[in-house]
């Protein structure tokens, strides 16, 4: 029997040690899972999650969240989620209390307030001035009652694809997090405000399920950060299970599918956090030095494990 344990693609406010302290008393996966996100996405120091998230290209932020429960395959997310300060359980909500896996932009946020969630200013004075930052420098100082209008044009004009070609890697970020409990459950949830400055109603990979977040007790979990357009048209998160499950190790099937988005030949990368259901753990990554983060119901403190740089090469495992 594997013992309890929690990963995440970062440790950030002690989120891995409130997940293993909930599966020390015997709490479940998604438990812990849930609590461990909450930390981050309540961080308004963290731009690229919940509080304090980067908004769109309107000022606005939206956040997508998704959790999946490992023994039922069941899942619930939202998308383009306004104003709520916990996406990761209103997507839980979606999956214990409504028939559908997928809640978007203000449907999404009906159904939060319907099943009691309090909505709350997700801009702080930090998000603010970095947006305010980005208009005044790629817009020109346009005022408030323009700026919709322009930037409709300027999508109408085509040179949304060019100005999103300009956007650096730390334009996205988003938090993996997923656990095995003493059942041998397994859950796995991503949370993030997407990428920065989006287009309004953009949703990337991180709440579609197969894309950026996948969890199946039988395998293995596997999600995505980076650019979620790649790994919603690669199916990523479902593609390393898929590989676990045709007998790659946990290892190849990363490995296999960051070589994958190299192939597409695009400007941008993908990175992966991954278990399985003997306990391995993995993360790769096609733009740097890929490390994440694991605490067992034994452990003091968050142990950092290297995982792999899958740099361009022209073969597939
Ligand atoms: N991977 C997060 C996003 O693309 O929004």
């Amino acid at each position: 029997m594997v013992k309890p344990f929690i990963i995440g693609t970062r440790n950030s406010r002690e989120m891995l040690h409130i997940g293993a302290e909930i599966l020390r008393k015997g709490g479940t996966a998604m438990d812990a899972v849930e609590a461990a996100t909450r930390s981050v996405e309540e961080n308004p120091d963290d731009h690229s999650v919940g509080l304090g998230g980067i908004p769109n290209l309107l000022g606005v932020p939206q956040m997508d969240a998704s959790i999946m429960d490992g023994r039922t395959l069941r899942t619930g997310a939202v998308a383009a989620l306004e104003g709520y300060l916990h996406p990761i359980s209103v997507a839980r909500k979606v999956l214990e209390l409504s028939p559908h896996v997928l809640l978007v932009g203000p449907g999404a946020a009906l159904f939060a307030r319907a099943v009691g969630f309090e909505d709350t200013e997700l801009l702080t004075d930090e998000s603010r001035d970095i947006y305010k930052a980005f208009v005044e420098d790629a817009l020109g100082s346009i005022e408030d009652e323009r700026r919709r209008e322009y930037l409709v044009s300027y999508v109408e004009d085509y040179n949304l694809r060019d100005w999103y070609e300009k956007l650096s890697e730390e334009h996205w970020g988003t938090v993996n997090i997923m656990a095995m409990d003493a059942k041998g459950d397994i859950c796995s949830g991503v949370s993030t405000s997407g990428l920065s400055l989006k287009l309004p109603g953009r949703v990337g990979d991180s709440p579609i399920i197969g894309a950026g977040n996948y969890c199946d007790n039988r395998v293995g979990a596997a999600a995505c950060t980076g650019r979620g357009e790649f790994a919603i048209r690669l199916s990523t998160a479902r593609a390393i299970i898929n590989r676990m499950e045709n007998g790659a190790s946990i290892r190849e099937a990363c490995v296999w599918a960051m070589r994958d988005i190299h192939a597409l030949n695009e400007p941008g990368g993908i990175s992966c956090l991954a278990l399985d259901r003997n306990g391995n753990t993995m993360s790769a990554s096609t733009r740097r030095e890929s490390t994440h983060y694991y605490m067992d119901v034994d452990s003091e403190g968050s142990e950092e494990r290297l995982g792999v740089w899958v740099k361009n090469k022209e073969e597939r495992t």
